[in-house]
């Protein structure tokens, strides 16, 4: 087995996702590459050192930039906000480090194409964490998609869905609510949540031509986190829904909102084809409801398929039929899809130039949104 060393920055919601795929992809997969959880960085010096001790972390740092000087370090892992990704991937890229970003890949496409331009001219191995590919049951339905089982797509509906920010009380900025500070995560729901729905729906059915949004946001002022006597506009879309016409003709229609009272992380897509439906929702992440118009008329019906037997995308690593998986195992999938990639020399996907096509998508959302007319994707 050939030894890749990490450098992960980040220890918060991303930070334990990525370092548990780290330990866990060699018992799992067969693979010739094994990571090795050489060093972790965040700022704070005694949080970041526990982590490390909880992780098996060999190593800290606080510096991200020394992270990157490292001789030892061979890929680095994003796992820290939004406006962060820029600069490391710069700074990565020169160095010659595989990288691995978390999603979005940047505050905006000006921004994505820098660092897609950087990779691409290091000739660096590249992936960004869009983990819901690695969803069985959505490359599942990729592969009803690529086998033609749906024929001519005619729609394509996607809702993603959660109700945390309805309080006014919740403050805005500093940790894990940096989400809500246009400043560090860009955007609101667009880059956070629609941008996941825009990589699969691309994935699936192909490039986007134009899109019409309506953003919102409701709650217009909140307190800082980290001063809670000032009180600052908000400056995220709390909701957004938009219209999209591929570039294969079919229609589209996108909403996401952390205002939709009971929806936690509701992800759901259908697909609406000549010979065929399918539809999938996260929170029943196990199963892919497939319709065939093509079966005899008097048993024709939706069915639910169960994704875990072992000739399903993925599953054939995990358990026995019938036993699911979780959140935490595309995450797990992803990476050995990465380290399979280093091996195979056939690139991972996505790849920075993919999940620039979806940085395009999400700033035209926002401009059309913004100047109430249909936009062009990356015009
Ligand atoms: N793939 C997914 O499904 C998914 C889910 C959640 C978050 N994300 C993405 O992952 C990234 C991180 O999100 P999160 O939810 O883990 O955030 P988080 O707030 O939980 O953690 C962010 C971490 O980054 C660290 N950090 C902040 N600034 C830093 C700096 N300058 N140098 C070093 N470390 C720094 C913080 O200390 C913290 O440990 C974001 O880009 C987010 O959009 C992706």
């Amino acid at each position: 087995m050939k030894k890749l060393n990490i450098g992960l920055i980040g220890y918060g919601f991303m930070g334990r996702a990525h370092s548990n795929a780290y330990l866990k992809v060699s018992r799992f997969f067969d693979l010739e590459y094994q990571p090795v959880l050489k060093a972790v960085c965040a700022r704070s010096a005694d949080k970041v050192k526990a982590f490390a001790d909880n992780w098996g972390w060999e190593s800290v740092e606080t510096d991200w930039r020394k992270l990157v000087e490292r001789d030892d370090i061979d890929a680095i892992d994003i796992g820290s906000p939004n406006n962060t990704h820029r600069d490391i991937v710069l700074a990565a890229a020169k160095a010659g480090k595989m990288i691995l970003c978390e999603k979005p890949l940047a505050m905006n496409a000006a921004e994505g194409l820098e660092m897609t331009e950087a990779v691409e001219k290091a000739g660096v191995p590249n992936m960004v964490w869009f983990n819901y590919r690695r969803v069985p049951a959505i490359t599942l339905a990729k592969q009803f998609m690529d086998e033609g089982r749906l024929g001519r797509v005619f729609h394509y509906r996607a809702k993603y869905l959660q109700d945390w920010t309805i309080s006014p009380d919740l403050p805005q900025g500093g940790a894990a609510l940096w989400r809500l500070d246009a400043d560090v995560a860009g955007s609101g729901v667009t880059g956070d949540l629609l941008a996941h729905s825009i990589d699969t729906a691309i994935w699936l059915i192909g490039g986007v031509d134009k899109v019409c949004a309506m953003t919102e946001t409701f709650i217009k002022e909140r307190a800082l986190q980290d001063d809670p006597g000032t009180v600052k506009s908000v400056t995220i879309d709390d909701a957004c829904a938009f219209l999209a016409r591929f570039k294969n003709g079919a229609l589209a229609t996108f909403e996401s909102t952390r205002y939709a009272r009971g929806r936690k992380n509701q992800n759901t897509f259908e697909v609406n084809g000549e010979f065929g439906s399918l539809y999938f929702d996260l929170e029943d992440a196990h199963q892919l409801q497939y319709f065939d118009h093509r079966n005899d008329s008097q048993s024709r019906g939706w069915r639910t398929i169960l994704v875990t037997d072992s000739d399903h995308p993925y599953m054939g690593h995990w358990w026995v039929p019938g036993c699911v998986i979780g959140y935490e195992h595309t995450f797990i999938n992803a990476l050995a899809d990465f380290l399979g990639g280093l091996a195979s020399g056939v690139p991972v996907r996505p790849n920075f130039r993919d999940a620039l096509e979806t940085q395009y998508v999400c700033d035209a959302v926002l401009d059309s949104a913004k100047t109430e007319t249909w936009k062009t994707v990356g015009a």
